[in-house]
């Protein structure tokens, strides 16, 4: 396993209580042939010692930014210019807070500032912090700056025991996304970035109630992993679902269909969207700020406005991707649908599927590739089989080298 020979990776260590997983981290790294340095923030070495962690890398950990010797020959430029990639972890709320700001002050954050490589942020922190709309800011802001994220999961915090998401995204988790950003220069798929939408959207009723549809996600997640390993750099952009993320894709999780439209907008430009997700048409017009009561007047009236159409604003818009594929779900008159949803929504490509029957939730698919040249029916197939057919059929679109 040397996916990583000889690749220079400079892993800036932050402060809290998950900076432990980054000795584990070191290690699996190094398994896989990579030269690793590390930086220590000030916070991080009241979790790890500086000691333990350049045991691991086997070489000097750097401190802090004013370190003479160090900062003879301007030594966080050397540092930033001579890695091939940059992993900050843990990123804590303030640290991601002051690179969206671009403040360098120390060390780790110079070198952040300095890099002109690829820099891969595994957040950890307090759910609450995470779901602040500063920190949303922040985020929003760095992906914007190119920068990529691992994680956080949703799990149990070590230090309060909280559930939620917010747990730092594990060493192998890490590792896969750093093959994935390094290891892109193989597969036809190499240096093309590929966004996809996938599961339902949930529109609030009101604090407790929403409106869904039955999609797992399956299909749409199954397509952003065999994107990824034809070698493409995805941004898979998913609705509420209960499966895993895809391995070495970074997942970015948002509820409503608004939501979703920002998100796959802030992850532009890319080469090719595919739109799998099961976008609810309708939201409720105001949700209510409490829950709704039942009054004896009978049911409440719910009036309903239009969502944004996500494929119809990309494959329109002045940020098109070279290539657009949707979906058409259809309980009738499938191809008639699917051909005049090419046009109207702007796609190259329309995926059909008939799903009268229990294909949403269920692990096969039954599918007609409807372009321009035409219809293609393809077998019925496991979600999986459908994922890797499509996957190469983007590629050789996208005129990418595909074996023979
Ligand atoms: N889609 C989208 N945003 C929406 C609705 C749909 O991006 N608000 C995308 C889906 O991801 C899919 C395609 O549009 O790729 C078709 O979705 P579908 O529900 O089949 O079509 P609708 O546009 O909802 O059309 P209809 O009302 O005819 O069902």
């Amino acid at each position: 396993m040397t996916t990583l020979s000889g690749k220079r990776i400079l892993l800036v260590v932050g402060g809290g209580i998950a900076a432990y997983k980054c000795l584990d981290l070191v290690r699996r790294l190094r398994e896989r042939g990579a030269l690793v340095t590390g930086v220590m923030t000030k916070a991080a070495a009241e979790f790890v010692t500086p000691l333990s962690l350049g045991a691991l890398t086997g070489t000097k950990v750097y401190g802090e930014l004013f370190d003479r010797d160090d900062e003879q020959d301007v030594g966080h430029i050397r540092l930033a210019r001579g890695a091939d990639l940059v992993i900050l972890a843990p990123a804590s709320a303030t640290r991601m807070g002051r690179m969206a700001a671009g403040i360098g002050d120390d060390l780790a954050g110079a070198v952040l500032l300095a890099t002109r490589a690829p820099v891969l942020l595994a957040p950890a922190m307090n759910p609450a912090m995470w779901t602040h709309p500063a920190t949303r800011r922040s985020l929003e802001t760095l992906r914007g700056d190119g920068i990529r994220f691992v994680g956080p999961n949703r799990g149990e915090m070590a230090e309060s025991g909280e559930a939620g998401e917010g747990r730092m995204a594990e060493p192998l988790e890490i590792v896969a996304a750093v093959e994935r950003i390094l290891g892109s220069q193989d597969g036809p798929l190499a240096g093309r970035h590929v966004v996809v939408t996938s599961g339902p959207t949930h529109e609030p009723i009101d604090p407790v109630r929403y409106i869904a549809n039955r999609s797992s996600g399956r299909q749409g997640h199954a397509i952003a992993q065999s994107l990824a390993r034809l070698g493409a750099r995805v941004t898979l952009v998913s609705g509420p679902v209960s499966i895993p993320d895809p391995v070495g894709v970074e997942t970015v999780r948002v509820e409503t269909a608004r939501e979703m439209l920002r998100a796959v907008e802030a992850a532009l430009p890319a080469d090719a969207a595919v739109f799998v997700a099961a976008v609810a048409d309708w939201r409720v017009a105001s949700d209510a700020a409490h829950k709704i009561k039942k009054t004896g007047d009978g049911p409440p009236a719910l009036a309903l406005v239009e969502n944004p159409d996500i494929l119809r604003t990309i494959g329109t818009g002045p940020r098109r991707p070279a290539l657009v594929v949707g979906f058409a779900a259809e309980t009738r008159d499938l191809l008639e649908n699917a051909k005049a949803k090419l046009a109207s929504k702007g796609a190259d490509l329309i995926v059909a599927n008939d799903v009268s029957g229990d294909v949403m939730g269920g692990s096969v698919n039954t599918v007609r590739l409807v372009s321009s040249e035409g219809v293609e029916e393809w077998p019925t197939s496991s979600k999986e089989a459908v994922a890797d057919r499509l996957a190469l059929d983007i590629a050789r679109r996208l005129g990418a080298p595909l074996p023979a």
